[in-house]
C-alpha cells in the first residue's frame, strides 16, 4: 500500500543573504528525509532574489514541489516576488507561530524567511512549525479562494467601489 500522506516535496531558494540559511534548510530537510529542489543562490556572491523567487514559486506553481522555502535577508522580496505567480502563497514568517498559522488558516504553500533576521536554530524552527502544520478548512477555505479570486479580478473603480455597484 503506498503512504497515505508522503512527505512534501520542497523546492528551496536563496539570494546571497539568504545562501546560508538556505544551507542550513537543506540539511534540516535532507535529515528529515525530505526531497529537496535547490534552484540556488549556491555562493555569497550578489546575486538578484526574484530569480531566485520566481524559479520556486514555478517549480510550486507547476506542482513539481509541494512547498517551497525562500530566503533573503528579510523574506519580504521573495515573498512580494513569489507572490505575483498565480497561485503562490507566499508568506513572511519571522516566529513559528506565524509560519503554523500560515499553513493552517491561509493555506501558504512558499515560505519565505530572513538570513539577515533569524539565526539558523530559529530558522530551522519555523521551518519544521510551517512543515508540520496543516491547512484546517473550512472558513478558511472560503478565505482562501478569495484570495484565489484576485488572481483573475480586475481592480474595480473607485466609483463602483464607493456605490457597491458592481
Ligand atoms: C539584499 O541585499 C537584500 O535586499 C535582499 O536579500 C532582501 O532582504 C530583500 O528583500
Amino acid at each position: 500500500m503506498s503512504d497515505p500522506s508522503p512527505k512534501p516535496r520542497i523546492a528551496v531558494g536563496a539570494d546571497h543573504a539568504g545562501f546560508h540559511v538556505k544551507e542550513a534548510v537543506k540539511r534540516f530537510l535532507h535529515e528529515q528525509g525530505y526531497a529537496i529542489q535547490d534552484v540556488g543562490t549556491d555562493s555569497e556572491a550578489s546575486v538578484d532574489y526574484p530569480d531566485f523567487a520566481r524559479q520556486v514559486a514555478e517549480k510550486v506553481a507547476r506542482g513539481e514541489a509541494e512547498l517551497g522555502v525562500l530566503v533573503c535577508g528579510t523574506g519580504m522580496g521573495m515573498a512580494i516576488a513569489a507572490n505575483k505567480v498565480p497561485g503562490i502563497r507566499a508568506a513572511v514568517a519571522h516566529d513559528a507561530l506565524t509560519a503554523r498559522l500560515a499553513r493552517q488558516h491561509n493555506d501558504a504553500n512558499v515560505l519565505a524567511i530572513g538570513g539577515r533576521v533569524l539565526d539558523e536554530a530559529a530558522a530551522l524552527a519555523i521551518v519544521r512549525e510551517f512543515l508540520n502544520a496543516q491547512f484546517e478548512g473550512g472558513r478558511h477555505q472560503r478565505r482562501v479562494d478569495k484570495i484565489s479570486a484576485l488572481e483573475t479580478t480586475r481592480p474595480e473603480t473607485e466609483q463602483a467601489a464607493r456605490s457597491g455597484n458592481h
